[in-house]
């Protein structure tokens, strides 16, 4: 790492992280702590066992054993403490404010009830807003992989906790879903209030990255690193500056790029695109947000402006009101002024 962009500097940037999915932030030691007090067997006795499962050839190999591991996760008190475990390390890297992702379509099915998972999710963002003074906005996303049919009912199980959900997302297996088969539910959200964002452009072609944006009207694009193959596509994402959420090392650990040094993250920000560097499911791809920032720096060679620049990013691709927006922006401007 160049000497001019120190890791303690990454590390307390002031910044926001706007794609995580608190599924992926189990560690192997909630995962087994919870299956044994709920009276549940994974299939693997120790926590480095477990680890020692992580290897992906792609996106479907990590959602196998993610969905297994979430199996795990059963009473409110589960996904407080899973919550409030992600908390944690967001404090310690500079985190001010989250929008956090979560998959009811996990959990439901298992009979789950919404109402148990939304309630730890909140208690524990609570105890984060106090203890740490990270706001937080949570956004429940559809199974891509799942009919159009199942995500409809699931908007409808959500409407009774509108005021506690500000947006949805669309997730997992990517190829073969595209964005069209949800556009009658993305419509229905909107209607409702809700935000829009979609995975799009990890594993799935340019064209998904459109539909995104004009048949479900996303506000952001997570992932999108697939823009690239479609130089029309990345003009028109710098000049609507339609905000991505990149997570570096979530793309190597599922082989979106064979190396952190192949990755086009420093490409897009010349590009003139509204980048951001985020998790994912920072408990199975090696590191949360700020060892994100610092394994970019140091394959990237990103510059100490480059790197303020993406943080700057992650608050302005925030759904933060302008106001709370201009409050984080100061904050991290006399950061990087006094560091
Ligand atoms: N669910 C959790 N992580 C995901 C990812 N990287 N892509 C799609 N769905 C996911
Ligand atoms: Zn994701």
């Amino acid at each position: 790492m160049s000497d001019s962009v120190p890791r303690s500097f990454i590390r307390a940037l002031p910044k926001a992280e706007l794609h995580m999915h608190l599924e992926g932030a189990l560690e192997p030691e909630l995962a087994l702590a919870f299956a044994q007090r709920n009276g549940l067997a994974l299939r693997f006795g120790s926590v480095e066992e477990l680890r020692e499962s992580y290897k992906f050839s792609d996106l479907q190999s990590f959602l196998d054993l993610y969905y297994e591991c979430t199996a795990s996760l059963i009473t409110e008190q589960d996904f407080y403490e899973l919550t409030l475990s992600y908390l944690q390390h967001a404090a310690a890297d500079g985190v001010r404010h989250v929008e956090v992702f979560f998959d009811p379509q996990s959990h439901t099915p298992r009979g789950v009830k919404f109402e148990t998972v939304i309630s730890g999710v909140r208690r524990a963002l609570e105890a984060g807003r106090l203890q740490y003074g990270i706001s937080s906005y949570v956004i429940m996303c559809f199974l891509r992989h799942l009919s159009a049919e199942e995500a409809m009912a699931t908007l409808e199980m959500a409407l009774p906790f509108k005021d506690e959900i500000l947006g949805v997302g669309l997730d997992s297996s990517e190829a073969g879903h595209p964005p069209m088969k949800f556009a009658e539910v993305f419509a229905r959200a909107r209607a409702a209030g809700f935000r829009c964002v979609a995975h799009a452009g990890e594993e799935g072609p340019p064209d998904y990255i459109k539909q995104a944006l004009d048949l479900l009207h996303v506000d952001r694009i997570d992932h999108g690193v697939r823009a690239f193959e479609d130089a029309f596509l990345m003009r028109r994402l710098a000049k609507e500056q339609v905000p991505l959420t990149v997570c570096p090392l979530s793309n190597v650990r599922l082989g979106v790029f064979p190396s952190l040094n192949q990755h086009n993250l420093k490409r897009l920000l010349e590009a003139g695109l509204l980048v951001t560097i985020n998790s994912d499911d920072p408990a199975y791809f090696g590191g949360y947000v700020s060892d994100n920032y610092i394994a970019v720096q140091d394959a990237l060679s990103l510059s100490r402006e480059e790197i303020g620049e993406i943080a700057a990013n992650s608050f302005r691709a925030s759904f933060l009101a302008e106001e709370q927006k201009r409050i984080r922006l100061n904050e991290l401007e006399a950061y990087t002024r006094r560091y």
